[in-house]
């Protein structure tokens, strides 16, 4: 089978490079072109596990095309939009998306299938639909809509092995074409067909649950910090429930990324264009403002109570992206963490694992105060707090000999308390009264 695949962002990329891995011979389009010249060359241009050695094989074994013009795919069968749909002005965004339809229409020929697997407001089917309508002329071109659910940071592995692939269509002659992209036997069964609307609607609903599960969580750590609870020893006690499930219960600084606030603002702009009034998915929005400034707070409770000026106020901040094994820094929580303390610090000192440099500073308006390091224990070096922003794999097991700060601001329980306390480091953690 030939397919396009429209955008080489994170999931176009991933998305492109794994179906070619199922024999099908893929091409991947995006318009920036020098993002397409190192991907040509081999080069993953995203941190993602696993994902260069298979970008690499696919390009060797000439499966895997890569270009920055429409005329290259003219003759495919199925077109797969990854573009981006940001959230700008308090509005969903919509041109990327519409722009790539537009100019696939100009080139393609009958009998394609354009598939939208960019996270679309709801009603972005129809509107497109519309839009194929008019421009089709004699093309017989079909619409269906197919949300993502990897994760960054463990995407390949997601893609290849999926608990659902969600298939929105109005036209059942399209069923068979979408199984055989998905041609592997185990994922036939996984396939759920619904309607366009709904297949818009559950990439939503999934990134509002699980948004709000962590919302929610962060909430009983408000309280559990205040009445001498644990929010670890609750964790436990929720997640062996199966009704409730153990994942997504990690009490942390909130949640961050491309995708949670950007989805739950655009399903909160879809609900007052509904006029259907503020509910759960605005509460988790607001409870996650409110669990970053709980944090602060207690950092600069920690300043005000050891009377520290100041002049004598510097702190240390390890892990800048919006979650573990990514760099992807869009809307993290560390960043924001950064912006809400900077004026209260003489100095703040950063170590992110892969985040570089100059990408870490482009997010500060004002950066004069901040500096960047390239070895951890080297950026904890005079200052008076160390603060865990992300939970990376080599923050957890800290060589006590090498941290000599008063104390941890440890903003995703990922450190030892009992250690902390035994080597005379004061821990605050989240949730653990
Ligand atoms: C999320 C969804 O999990 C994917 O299913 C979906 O496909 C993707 O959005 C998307 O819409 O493209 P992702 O943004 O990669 O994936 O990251 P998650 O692992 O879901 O984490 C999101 C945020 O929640 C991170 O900031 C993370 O630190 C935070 N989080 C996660 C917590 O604070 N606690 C938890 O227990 C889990």
């Amino acid at each position: 089978m030939k397919i396009s695949v429209i955008g080489a962002g994170y999931v176009g990329l991933v998305t492109g490079v794994c179906l070619s891995s199922f024999g099908h011979r893929v091409t991947i389009l995006d318009k920036n072109n020098s993002k397409i010249r190192s991907l040509t060359k081999g080069n993953s241009i995203i941190f993602e596990k696993d994902l260069p050695e298979l970008l690499r094989k696919q390009l060797k074994k000439k499966k895997l095309l890569l270009t920055s013009s429409y005329d290259d795919v003219a003759q495919n069968d199925v077109f797969i939009i990854c573009v981006d749909t940001p959230f700008i002005n308090k509005k969903p965004y919509k041109k990327n998306l519409i722009d790539s339809i537009e100019s696939l229409l100009s080139v393609i020929s009958d009998d394609s299938l354009i598939i939208i697997k960019s996270t679309a407001p709801i009603g972005t089917f129809r509107e497109i639909e519309s839009l194929v309508n008019k421009r089709k002329m004699k093309k017989n071109v079909s619409l269906c809509v197919h949300p993502e659910f990897l994760r960054e940071g463990s995407a390949v592995s997601d893609f290849l092995n999926p608990e659902r692939i969600v298939f929105g269509t109005s036209n059942p002659s399209d069923i068979d074409l979408f199984k055989e992209i998905y041609c592997k036997d185990s994922f036939q069964e996984k396939i759920l067909i619904m309607s366009p609307e709904s297949a818009e609607l559950t990439k939503y609903a999934a990134n509002g649950f699980l948004a709000t599960k962590i919302s929610f969580i962060n909430e009983i750590s408000r309280i559990s910090e205040r009445c001498g609870a644990d929010i670890e020893e609750i964790k436990l006690g929720l997640g062996t429930d199966s009704r409730i499930g153990d994942q997504f219960l990690n009490s942390g600084i909130g949640f961050g990324g491309s995708c949670f606030p950007k989805d739950l603002q655009s399903l909160s702009f879809k609900k007052s264009q509904l006029r259907l009034p503020d509910g759960i998915l605005e509460a988790a929005l607001d409870g996650n403002e409110l669990q970053l400034q709980n944090f602060v707070d207690k950092i600069l409770e920690f300043k005000k109570e050891n009377k520290i000026s100041f002049e004598n106020f510097s702190l240390c901040i390890w892990g800048m992206s919006f979650k573990p094994n990514t760099n992807d820094l869009r809307d993290s929580q560390s960043i924001k963490l950064v912006q809400k303390l900077i004026k209260h610090c003489k100095k703040i000192n950063i170590y992110d694992p892969v985040c570089k440099k100059n990408e870490i500073l482009k997010q500060f308006s004002n950066n004069s105060k901040l500096t960047i390091f390239n070895e951890k224990y080297k950026s904890i070096k005079n200052t008076v707090g160390l603060v865990i922003a992300t939970e990376w794999d080599e923050f957890k097991n800290l060589d006590f000999d090498l941290v000599k700060t008063k104390v941890i601001f440890d903003g995703r329980n990922c450190i030892d308390k009992i250690k902390c306390n035994k080597n005379n480091i004061q821990y605050v953690g989240i949730g653990r009264g």
